[in-house]
């Protein structure tokens, strides 16, 4: 396919640490798939960390990580655009300009907005506008794919109805961006409440919750076998079912097969045995993640360099559309 008529994909992920196997089925993977059909930007989004507090040195340290678990996944920076939001100072730029064509409505009825703003004490400008920047770094690449997982839907669907609005008002400037969910894995539940999405943040102070990326087995095997399942015996998936369902969704995600051949695998066992399969399966499928991220982190001089290379990439796409968002405004 020619360079030109490639589609471009823009998608990001917080250094809040604690990347767990949502993320990965999410986001992570449908990266890996597409960086050679798509011209994809890739982007550690430090700005929208700060939406929250964050401890400075832990923030930090969470850049890197990050960065290396986009390496160890298997993103290829020699195919891709990868770099943190905030060496582009666009997404700011831009953010702030779309901060004044988008209604405080629209950004009070976001779900995650009203869910953080809750477990807040004190609730930042920045964490009813993080949605906004979120449309920035979107409209900003002209982004046509945003592959997501689907607690971000709603984000999209904003960035949307701001790219509509700021073509209305000022003429046709931005690409409409579409939501690229995965089929198998787009909201992964807690283990130990398959009610909730499984969260970074939740990870970060509660064992038993998240299968993250960087646990060793031992931790992978005791969170699977502390898995909240259901009362009944089947094993089948069925959306009643929440905690079976799960795991037989991770198992799914890790093996590869159909549905109808899982359940015809456990038809008969019991929670044990469909637990040590998951367990199996998972340590499996994130051991060579697991095994990637050791070697690079080995090497600290290599992700500063692919870092700063793909903040160069991102600067001339960057500045072409700020430029035009500015001129068509009335700035400068
Ligand atoms: P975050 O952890 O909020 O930075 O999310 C990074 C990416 O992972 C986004 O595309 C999310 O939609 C996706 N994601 C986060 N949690 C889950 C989950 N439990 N299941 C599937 N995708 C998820
Ligand atoms: N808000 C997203 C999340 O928490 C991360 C994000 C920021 C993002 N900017 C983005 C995702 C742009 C897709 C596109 O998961």
């Amino acid at each position: 396919m020619a360079f030109e008529t490639r589609k471009r994909v823009f998608s990001g992920i917080q250094p809040s640490g604690n990347l767990h196997i949502g993320n990965y089925t999410g986001a992570l993977r449908n990266w890996v798939r597409q960086q050679d059909e798509r011209d994809c930007f890739f982007c550690i989004v430090d700005l929208h960390a700060i939406t929250v507090p964050q401890e400075p040195a832990v923030l930090r340290q969470g850049i890197r990580e990050v960065a290396l678990l986009y390496l160890a996944c298997g993103i290829d920076p020699a195919r891709v655009t990868m770099f943190v939001q905030s060496h582009r100072p666009e997404h700011a730029q831009l953010c702030w300009i779309l901060d004044c064509v988008t209604p405080v409505g629209w950004l009070e009825r976001m779900t995650q907005y009203k869910s953080k703003a809750a477990a807040q004490a004190s609730v930042s400008a920045g964490l009813l506008a993080y949605p906004v920047l979120q449309a920035a770094d979107i409209l900003l690449y002209q982004a046509d794919y945003v592959p997501v997982g689907e607690d971000q839907r709603q984000h999209v669907e904003l960035a949307r109805d701001i790219a509509g609005r700021f073509n209305r008002l000022f003429g046709e400037t931005f690409v409409m961006p579409q939501v690229e969910l995965p089929a198998v894995g787009a909201r992964i539940k807690g283990l130990d409440d398959p009610t909730a999405k499984m969260s970074k943040s939740v990870a970060g102070h509660k064992a038993g919750h998240a299968l993250r990326l960087l646990d060793p087995p031992d931790v992978l095997r005791k969170t699977i076998g502390r898995a909240v399942t259901d009362s009944g015996r089947e094993i089948r998936f069925n959306p009643e079912r929440l905690g079976v369902t799960n795991l037989l969704t991770i198992y799914q995600l890790c093996t590869g097969q159909t549905q109808a051949a899982i359940e015809s695998q456990f038809e008969g066992q019991g929670y044990a045995g469909l637990k040590r399969a998951v367990a199996d399966a998972v340590i499996e499928y994130l051991r060579p993640i697991r095994e990637r991220y050791s070697e690079l982190e080995a090497e600290p001089g290599y992700i500063d360099e692919v870092l700063r290379q793909g903040a160069e990439r991102a600067g001339p796409v960057a500045a072409e559309t700020l430029e035009m968002v500015t001129e068509r405004v009335g700035l400068g």
